[in-house]
């Protein structure tokens, strides 16, 4: 018997971004087409300005692009309304953002808790089970100005 062959969980295809800064018209993507399967890792890499964080945000839902579609498990995204795309952010997609975006009076553990309190499922012990995979088990309680070097939101501006 033939194998079926997996649909990918992340269709994008012929994605077009540009920019208008004055004059200047600067195009990010020309033409991105991607296929991603359900568990596959993928590692981006390109210059500064090569349209990395563009792309990324046109794949989760948080940028629409000026032509092409971006389909997430046979759903196309920047199609429906705002609060289906909304739902959908909060339940399946995760987001680590270059500056962070941590919220300062909420503890490690509240922030990555906050999502799923948002989507009324809040699920403790695998946000713990999730600090405790990166090493921050033991700072699970602390703020995010209390959390080390390379890991607040300082730190993340040295890197752009
Ligand atoms: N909101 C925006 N307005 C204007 N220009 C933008 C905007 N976002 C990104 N750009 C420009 O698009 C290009 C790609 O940016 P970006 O996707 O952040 O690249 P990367 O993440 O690979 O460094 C850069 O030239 C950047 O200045
Ligand atoms: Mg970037």
């Amino acid at each position: 018997m033939p194998m079926e062959t997996a649909t990918p969980q992340l269709v994008a295809r012929d994605l077009f971004q540009s920019f208008r800064m004055g004059a200047r018209r600067i195009e990010v993507l020309r033409g991105i087409s991607i296929e991603i399967a359900r568990n596959e890792a993928v590692f981006l890499s390109g210059a500064s300005g090569a349209g990395k964080t563009t792309l990324l945000y046109t794949l989760a839902g948080l940028e629409r692009p000026e032509s092409g579609t971006v389909e997430f498990e046979g759903r196309r995204l920047y199609d429906g309304s705002s609060a289906a795309e909304a739902r959908l952010r909060n339940e399946k997609m995760g987001f680590v953002f270059q500056g962070y975006f941590l919220l300062p009076e909420l503890t490690a553990l509240e922030n990555v808790l906050l999502p799923g309190m948002i989507g009324r499922r809040a699920a403790t012990d695998a946000a713990e089970a999730s600090l405790a995979a990166v090493g921050l088990g033991d700072r699970m309680h602390h703020l995010p100005a209390e959390l080390s070097g390379g890991d607040d939101e300082r730190s993340g501006h040295h890197f752009r």
